[in-house]
């Protein structure tokens, strides 16, 4: 496959990946469901706008251009008709670099949010975080230490371990992406479509 088609590939699959990142985090804003009485109410890491921010607008700059590298005019420099279309499988290369610093980015936070566990209301009726080092995660007896907003604690760990995987995803797209761009760089995007390569 060219290296330009195979680019467009990872964009398609890169925007909805980005869109449900948004989507979870901004998710994570309703704990448990339910709309925060006050903002201190929800767990800290949400504020860090992993999904969002990371795995989210910064991924959709690489899934554009990694989009729009198989039409990109290959007869653009000096009358070199494949420089290019080499250029521009070198740029993919450095948007690739800006979705893999995003998606890292989002992979750090969820992960500290994992261990960190959720903020909720203690059998003591404060406001606090009862589970630490994630010890909750392999004993779900521990749980009911949460006991506001309801079913927190799955809410918290579901949308972070999606944040997650889908962050790790990006990350390992990108990575492809880097080699698929030196390839198109060094080789030319081998395609023939502008009778060159
Ligand atoms: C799970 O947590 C509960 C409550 O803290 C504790 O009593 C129990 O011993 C724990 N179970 C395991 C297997 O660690």
């Amino acid at each position: 496959m060219c290296s330009g088609s195979f680019a467009k590939c990872l964009g398609i699959t890169l925007i909805p990946l980005a869109i449900l990142c948004v989507l979870c985090n901004i998710l994570l804003f309703f704990p448990g469901g339910l709309v925060a009485d006050d903002s201190s109410h929800i767990t800290d890491e949400v504020f860090f706008f992993g999904g969002i921010i990371g795995s989210g607008i910064l991924m959709i700059f690489p899934a554009l251009v990694f989009l729009g590298l198989k039409n990109n005019d290959c007869c653009g420099c000096c009358g070199n008709e494949s420089c290019g279309k080499r250029f521009a499988m070198f740029t993919s290369i450095i948007f690739a670099g800006v979705g893999l610093v995003g998606a890292g980015y989002s992979v750090i936070v969820s992960s500290v949010a994992i261990n960190h566990g959720p903020k909720c209301v203690t059998n003591n009726g404060n406001w606090s975080y009862p589970f630490s080092e994630g010890n909750y995660l392999s004993n779900n007896t521990m749980w009911t230490e949460c006991t506001k907003p309801t079913d927190i604690v799955p809410w918290h760990l579901t949308l972070f371990s999606l944040l997650l995987v889908m962050s790790l995803v990006e990350m390992a797209l990108c990575a492809v992406q880097v080699v698929n761009g030196l390839i198109g760089t060094i080789c030319g995007d081998c395609c023939g479509c502008c009778g060159g390569e």
